[in-house]
């Protein structure tokens, strides 16, 4: 099960298993001098952690990190700083129930990975999915919080924008509401109502899906590059690449396709700093795959949790077939969980991006041009 690492400049390589004894990762080509102790990585962890609240998984996972390498502390100044070695990150596994999916040992969770992984690998580890789990997505989360360190001035939010079929109001949006509720929600409206609709999801043993907008500001104009390394493909290829996700939108995305060309395009003005500005934002952010300077605005949507208390029909791995109910401990929406996933995974590329453009371009050339005389 090769290809467990992204990334060029930015090298993530994540290791491990859901019922294994740790998860880690290894980031590689993290700059040296970079401030850097457990206690900038810890939060973000947090913000994914199971077991915070009744609409998350009641696994407990205190999802403690390490700094195994990569770091040094100058006896003189105390400062812990990064030294440009690969920086190996490790997390304990402490509450694996392997008994749990004992039932579903033979016969596939439809939806989920064991079929697929079985028809490819010959083998599948079904406690907890092994490495289809999410758990190894805490290490994204760990190595996001390390790359949101490098790009100076960078700051990269996600929150839930729709459960199920229920949308927040945009014009509700506050980004202070987003940590005073366990939905990681910017509508108090919004949040108070998925709180009486998850109860129910959770209660009739099903699930539900989710968007997700992520944007990040203070991205320097001139990431990414054409062809085969735009900014939003990348973006793409990285949202993609996180359990559950079904579809990725940059700017407008989809709703691109139902407006007029008026509509779309992106006016531009000079400012009063000598600066270019875009009277709108429906490219998100990137045009032709290169950053504009303006917030990159990615949105995702989540599927419903495969593990459901209602039988479904599926196969064995003998090629009988049976119907299946997953017992054990789940998210009724990992859509929310999937919002700190989501930011670390955007991180993580933009950071990649800001050390590519370093090595290749160093100094961006000063815009404006003057003009010929
Ligand atoms: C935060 C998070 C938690 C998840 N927890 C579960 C879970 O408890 N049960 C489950 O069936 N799938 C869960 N998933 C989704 C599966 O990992 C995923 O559906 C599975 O690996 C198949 O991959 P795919 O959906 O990307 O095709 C979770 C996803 C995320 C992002």
């Amino acid at each position: 099960m090769s290809f467990n690492t992204f990334g060029h400049l930015l090298r993530v390589t994540t290791f491990g298993e859901s019922h294994g004894p740790a998860i880690g990762c290894v980031v590689d080509g993290c700059p040296p001098g970079i401030p850097l102790t457990e206690a900038d990585i810890q939060p973000y962890l947090d913000k994914r952690r199971p077991g915070q609240s009744r609409f998350t998984t009641q696994r407990q996972e205190p999802d403690t990190v390490r700094i195994l390498s990569g770091v040094f502390a100058d006896e003189a100044s105390g400062a812990q700083v990064t030294t440009g070695t690969p920086i190996a990150l490790l997390i304990d596994n402490v509450d694996q129930r392997s008994k749990d999916y004992s039932a579903i040992r033979d016969s596939y969770r439809p939806g989920h990975a064991g079929y697929a992984y079985d028809v490819k690998y010959g083998l599948h580890d079904y406690r907890g999915g092994g490495r289809a789990s999410a758990r190894e997505t805490a290490m994204r989360v760990a190595a996001g919080a390390i790359a949101r360190k490098i790009v100076p001035g960078l700051n990269v939010r996600g929150a839930l924008i729709q459960m199920g079929e229920h949308e927040i109001d945009r014009a509700a949006w506050d980004w202070a509401e987003v940590d005073n509720n366990p939905f990681f929600c910017p509508d108090a409206k919004a949040a108070a109502l998925y709180a009486d609709y998850l109860d129910g999801v959770r209660k009739s043993g099903s699930s539900v899906g989710a968007i997700i907008e992520v944007v990040a500001e203070g991205v320097p104009a001139g990431l990414g590059a054409p062809v085969y390394a735009k900014l939003d493909g990348d973006l793409a290829g990285a949202i993609m690449g996180i359990n559950a996700v079904k579809g990725v939108e940059i700017g407008a995305g989809f709703g691109a396709a139902t407006l007029s060309g008026e509509d779309n395009a992106d006016e531009m003005r000079m400012g009063n700093d000598g600066k270019a500005r875009f009277l709108s934002n429906n490219a998100g952010g990137v045009l032709g795959g290169i950053s504009t300077g303006q917030p990159v605005v990615v949105r995702f949507a989540v599927k419903p949790t495969s593990s459901i208390l209602t039988p479904r029909k599926t196969v064995d791995r003998y090629g009988r077939e049976t119907d299946v109910v997953t017992k054990g401990r789940h998210d009724p929406c990992v859509g929310i969980r999937a919002v700190p996933i989501g930011e670390a995974m955007v991180a993580c590329v933009i950071a990649d991006h800001y050390l590519r453009q370093r090595g290749q371009v160093g100094a961006s050339p000063r815009w404006p041009f003057s003009p010929p005389t």
